[in-house]
């Protein structure tokens, strides 16, 4: 297996990486010199390409596949939010793209040197017709003790299953407060369950049946978020179970003045309800809200904002 990175993350490989998760499951991973590169190769043949920039990087890397990938090859993008597969079927034609989901955070810790995986979630690959037995072989490669890889047919209901988890993602930026203290104010809540539940009706409205990625099936998840604090803090404890400071990927690229996800997640609901006629203005406003972070010279000290403020600003009753 090679590795192709920045080179901060072909050092981390070098000296040896340790992988943890919520359960204390560990495991080491150390690559050899050889096995990670800074750039792609000249020729890519027989291979998969597991495919793990951000969505926001994806065009860019497709672009420099095209030369050199040959057409043996298979690719697997594991994004989340909506659109990665399609836009690898349209930069690399030819070429057998698959969708991954993964199901878990993960996050790396640098005074540990560790890879953490934080919360419950497997591995989902979509299942295309029937694979060759040494090919389905071939990518099962990659599962893990620490994660699980599951083949689905319904890829698509995967990744809006888990696009409905990652709408907070969008709140916590916005409202800029850690994810736990972020679960523990109602208002904020109301406003994740009122996101959600748009998605809920755009997938509805397709005939989408969303499989159960958590303990709580996802057509009740706004009623348990929409719960006043003392009962949600008993019924939902196992939400709450998150590293007191632990904050999304979107608050942490906002904060590093980098394009964030927002256009593939909350953004691609609001699409994709216009498209099926379904309205989401909540998630209409929540991305433009996020987008005009992106381009505030006050970002990085804004001060925090509470649920109930959130709420008016956005209209929410
Ligand atoms: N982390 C999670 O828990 C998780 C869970 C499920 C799904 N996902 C999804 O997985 C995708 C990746 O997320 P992530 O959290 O792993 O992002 P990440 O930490 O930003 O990792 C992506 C890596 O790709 C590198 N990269 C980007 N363009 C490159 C290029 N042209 N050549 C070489 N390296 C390049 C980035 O470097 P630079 O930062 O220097 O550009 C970065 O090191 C996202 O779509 C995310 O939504 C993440």
């Amino acid at each position: 297996m090679s590795f192709i990175g920045r080179p901060i993350w072909l050092e981390r490989l070098h000296e040896g990486v340790t992988l943890t998760d919520y359960a204390g499951n560990e495991a080491g991973s150390k690559a050899s010199a050889g096995d990670y590169l800074a750039e792609l190769p000249t020729k890519i043949e027989r291979s998969i390409i597991w495919l793990t920039v951000k969505n926001t990087a994806l065009a860019e890397m497709l672009t420099r596949f095209q030369p050199v990938i040959a057409s043996d090859c298979i690719v697997v993008c594991c994004q989340n939010g909506l659109g990665a597969a399609a836009l690898a079927r349209k930069y690399l034609p030819g070429i057998h793209v698959l969708q991954g989901i993964v199901g878990c955070n993960v996050v790396w810790n640098e005074s540990l040197k560790q890879l953490q995986k934080t919360t419950e979630g497997e591995f989902y690959v979509e299942q295309q017709g029937e694979l060759a037995p040494e090919l389905k072989k071939a990518l099962s490669a990659v599962q893990h003790k620490l994660l699980t890889l599951f083949w689905h047919k319904n890829i698509e209901a995967v990744a809006w299953a888990k696009l409905q988890l990652n709408l907070a993602n969008s709140i916590n930026t916005v409202v800029n407060q850690p994810v736990r203290t972020m679960l523990l104010d109602r208002g904020c809540r109301q406003v994740i369950a009122a996101l959600m539940d748009e998605l809920l009706a755009v997938t509805a409205a397709r005939h989408i049946r969303l499989p159960e990625l958590t303990r709580v099936p996802a057509r009740y998840l706004p009623a348990v978020l929409r719960l006043p604090d003392w009962l949600f803090k008993r019924l939902a404890s196992a939400m709450l179970h998150i590293e007191p400071t632990a904050r999304s990927s979107i608050w942490w690229d906002l904060q590093a003045g980098r394009v964030t996800e927002i256009d593939y997640l909350n953004g691609a609901v609001a699409e994709q309800g216009a498209q099926s006629g379904i309205a989401c203005p909540i998630n209409k406003r929540v991305t433009d809200l996020v987008k005009s972070l992106q381009t505030s010279a006050l970002v990085a000290v804004r001060p925090p904002l509470g649920g109930n403020t959130l709420k008016f600003q956005l209209h929410l009753e």
